[in-house]
Order: structure tokens, then C-alpha cells, then sequence
């Protein structure tokens, strides 16, 4: 039974569980096992985790539960959602293109998420193809030298056909699931594959912990260098937690509009944010002793994902099983995240326009295949082609590193700043208590960081990622 209200026939999470672990889903992705764990051990160790625990815990957590409550309310897409807010409150309906601009964030992010979702679903091929070649027992990629190892990525993101082929596969599989609804379709992705990627998470990580080098990984991930926690470093540390919580572009509006009233937000909202940081955390169990068992240095950005760990998994005893399971853990997590990027300009598209689920799904995908397209070359034949070049932060910059830049510095911190505002100063007070489910002193702290610390640290975050020279 849908637990939502407006309307017999609205389709709605089946149960409070469903919705926490779409959310988790949503929020679980290449984030939390590319980015976190390169950003953990290059930037500080211990001072970055205990500083990234921080941010998730007083802004965070504060505008994720802004966001669902607002969808919660609306009970509709978010711009419509926050259109309702406003109006309860008697305040201008213009607050709703705070909720526009998010849908076309999540529609940008989408575009380049599932580039790099092809990337992962690629070195599944090369692991599963490496059974036949290598057998299981041995490390992966027998006879095969570590330089050519290391290349397939430089190779692989250069050649277009293939990069703009799986795009178009990985999107396509998203939109399947989206357009079969939220209770038929969104829900039932993450309700299997939720629970698989934790078996195989946990699995790989218990794995690599037996390979010995836990002492190197700890030190690696938790020694605490304060020194190392620079201006730039915390902001990367904020912005990655928005990231990895999925808020800033309406996304979590959407997840909360298909919410029932009798779920605590407030309970929820604290689920999903711990379940996350603890993902990221484990992705760095998981990871580094698999390369320091190998005997390698973890490089940073992309590199540890898609060319140190792959010369790891040659190194070591079932590497290409334990290769092979964990790229498909990571297409498992891309999928959950790539689902509920679709969902919040879908469901807007339906709302708007009153198109058909599929219908509407499938015009949002053709759209972000063609944006995706562009993406997908733009790692090889297309890098000439750098639209926001002449603006100084996007110097040199193709267009899939320019969409990340532009949604990372620029439209997510926006979206995230003034829906704290909305929440904390514009809306009605009884609306929001009554909506929060939090009591006592929790509930005045989190009105405390909603209406002081949320809106301060992300006008922060803005105008250092707009003007880096100012802390320089
Ligand atoms: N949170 C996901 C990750 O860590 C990515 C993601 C999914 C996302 N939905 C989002 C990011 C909405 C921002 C907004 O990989």
C-alpha cells in the first residue's frame, strides 16, 4: 500500500524501510568509494575523517532534513513542493526556483554520472572476460604487464564509441527502473541491490583485511595531520559531504515527497546520514589494504579506482573474482544514485506537464544522453571543445569536469544555502516543527544550524569556490 496521501492513486515507498534504503542508495555512489577514500589519505588522515564527520553532522545532516521535510510536505516534485511550502507560509511562490535550479543540477550530474557509471560497468567486461583468460585462482590479468594494466584506463576514456556507447547502456538501464515507477521500480532497485552491495562490501573488505596490511591502512587513513587540513582542503572535505548526501539539487525533496506522514524525518535523516559516513569510511577498509597488500602507493583522484587497484588485483591471490565482485558493487552503488538523479527532473517533468511516467522518463534520458554524449568525449576526441573555458575557474576544463565544477561549486552550494534559508528564516515555524519529528534540545540545535551555521558555511564555501585567491 503507498504510504503517501494526496491521492488514492499516487504511487509512494510500500514502507518506511523501502524509503531509507532508497535514500541510503541515492546517497551510496561513486562518492563515497572514489572520491572519499582519494580525499581521506591524500589530505590528512584522521584530521580530514574527523573534520568530513563534522561537516556531515552540523550542515549535512541539518539541510537533509530541510529537504525531505519540504518534499514531505509538498507531497509533489520539488519545485512544486517547495511552491506549497511557501504559500502555507504565506511567502513569495518564487521560493519554488530554488527547487528548479536543484532539478537541473541533479539533470547535469546525471549526465556525467552515467559516463562514468559506463566507465565502471567496463571494467566489469575486462574483469569477467578475465576468467576465461586467467582462471580465478591466480591474480588477475596474468601475463599482462603492469604499464598495459595501467593504460587501460588512458585507452579506455580516450576511445569515444565505447565511452559514449556505455553511457547510453548505463543510462538506459537507469531510465528501465525510473520509469516503472517509485513503489514498482526506484524502490525495488534498492531494496535488492542495497543489501548485496553491503554482503559485498563487508565481503571484499574482510578479504583484504586478511591480506595483512591493516596497520599500513590505518596509519594511511587515521593518522591525524592536522597540518594537512589547509582552507582548500576543508572545502573539498564540505563539498564532499553534500556530494555524498545527495542534498543541494532537490533530489532528497523528491525521495521525501513520497514519504508517509507516520515516518520520523528527523530518525530517518539521522539513518541515512550515519549509513552513508560509514560507507565512505569502510570504502577505505576496503580499498587500501588491497593496494598496500600489493605492495603499491595509492595514488589520488580517479587513478586509485581505475588503474592502482586493478594492478593490485593482479597481485594478489583471486584478484580477478575479487576484481570482478568489486566493480560490480561499485555499478550497484552508481545505479542507486543514477536512479534517484532521473527521478527528481522526471517526477518535475510529470508534474509540469502532466506527461506519463515513461513518457517522461524517457524525454529526461534522451536529453541526458545527448548532454551525456558530449561528456563522454570530452575525455577524448571533444577535450578541445572547453565551453566555460574563458571563466578562469573553469580554465582548461572539458565538458565533464566543467559540469562537475559548475554542479560541485556552483548550483549545489546555492541550492543547499537557500533551502537552509527557506527552512530556517521563510517558512512558517509551526509548519517545520511540526514536520521535523525531532523534540527538546535537538530540535533547538537544529534550528540553530539551520538558521546560523547551514547558511554561513555555505556562503563560505560559495564565495571561496567562486574566488579561491581568497584564502590563498
Ligand atoms: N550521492 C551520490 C554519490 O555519493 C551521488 C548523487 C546521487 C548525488 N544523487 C545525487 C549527488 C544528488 C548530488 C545530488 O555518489
Amino acid at each position: 500500500m503507498a504510504l503517501s496521501q494526496s491521492g488514492p492513486a499516487r504511487d509512494g515507498w510500500s514502507s518506511r524501510t523501502a524509503f531509507i534504503l532508497a535514500a541510503i542508495g541515492s546517497a551510496v555512489g561513486l562518492g563515497n568509494l572514489v572520491r572519499f577514500p582519494a580525499e581521506a589519505g591524500e589530505n590528512g588522515g584522521g584530521a580530514f575523517v574527523l573534520f568530513y564527520i563534522a561537516c556531515v553532522i552540523l550542515i549535512g545532516l541539518p539541510v537533509l532534513l530541510s529537504e525531505t521535510l519540504i518534499g514531505r510536505h509538498g507531497q509533489a516534485a520539488a519545485p512544486e513542493s517547495f511552491r506549497k511550502v511557501a504559500e502555507h507560509s504565506r511567502k513569495s511562490t518564487a521560493w519554488e526556483h530554488v527547487a528548479s535550479l536543484g532539478v537541473l543540477s541533479a539533470f547535469l550530474i546525471l549526465s556525467f554520472y552515467c559516463v562514468l557509471g559506463g566507465w565502471v560497468m567496463y571494467y566489469i567486461g575486462i574483469f569477467f572476460a578475465d576468467i576465461f583468460n586467467t582462471g580465478i585462482t591466480g591474480g588477475a590479468f596474468a601475463g599482462v604487464s603492469v604499464q598495459e594494466v595501467e593504460g587501460i584506463f588512458p585507452a579506455m576514456i580516450a576511445n569515444g564509441p565505447v565511452t559514449v556507447i556505455l553511457n547510453i547502456v548505463f543510462l538506459a538501464i537507469t531510465m528501465y527502473f525510473v520509469s516503472r515507477g517509485v513503489s514498482g521500480g526506484i524502490e525495488k532497485v534498492a531494496v535488492y541491490l542495497m543489501p548485496a552491495f553491503f554482503v559485498l562490501l563487508v565481503g571484499i573488505t574482510v578479504y583484504g583485511l586478511f591480506g595483512g596490511a591493516i596497520d599500513q591502512t590505518w596509519d594511511y587513513l587515521f593518522t591525524f595531520e592536522p597540518e594537512k587540513l589547509t582552507g582548500p582542503v576543508m572545502l573539498a572535505a564540505v563539498g564532499q559531504a553534500f556530494f555524498s548526501l545527495s542534498l543541494g539539487v532537490a533530489g532528497m525533496v523528491t525521495y521525501g515527497a513520497y514519504v508517509g506522514r507516520n515516518v520520523n524525518l528527523g530518525v530517518t535523516s539521522g539513518v541515512i546520514a550515519t549509513a552513508d559516513t560509514l560507507v565512505a569510511l569502510l570504502a577505505g577498509l576496503c580499498i587500501f589494504p588491497i593496494v598496500f597488500a600489493a605492495g603499491l602507493s595509492p595514488n589520488g583522484g580517479l587513478g586509485l579506482m581505475f588503474q592502482t587497484l586493478p594492478h593490485a588485483f593482479q597481485e594478489i591471490p583471486g584478484g580477478t573474482l575479487i576484481g570482478l565482485a568489486f566493480f560490480i558493487m561499485v555499478g550497484f552503488a552508481a545505479l542507486t544514485s543514477s536512479v534517484s538523479l532521473l527521478e527528481a527532473p522526471t517526477a518535475w517533468v510529470i508534474d509540469r506537464f502532466r506527461f506519463t511516467r515513461p513518457v517522461a522518463t524517457v524525454m529526461v534520458s534522451v536529453c541526458a544522453a545527448i548532454v551525456g554524449t558530449l561528456c563522454a568525449l570530452s575525455t577524448g576526441s571533444l577535450a578541445w571543445f572547453q565551453p566555460l573555458g574563458f571563466i578562469p575557474m573553469f580554465e582548461g576544463m572539458g565538458v565533464l569536469d566543467t559540469l562537475d565544477t559548475l554542479t560541485g561549486k556552483i548550483t549545489m552550494p546555492v541550492g543547499a544555502l537557500l533551502t537552509s534559508i527557506f527552512i530556517g528564516w521563510v517558512a512558517n515555524k509551526r509548519l517545520v516543527d511540526l514536520e521535523n519529528g525531532l523534540g527538546g534540545v535537538l530540535h533547538v540545535f537544529w534550528r540553530f544550524l539551520v538558521c546560523w551555521l547551514c547558511p554561513i558555511a555555505l556562503s563560505a564555501i560559495l564565495l571561496v569556490g567562486i574566488f579561491p585567491s581568497i584564502i590563498e
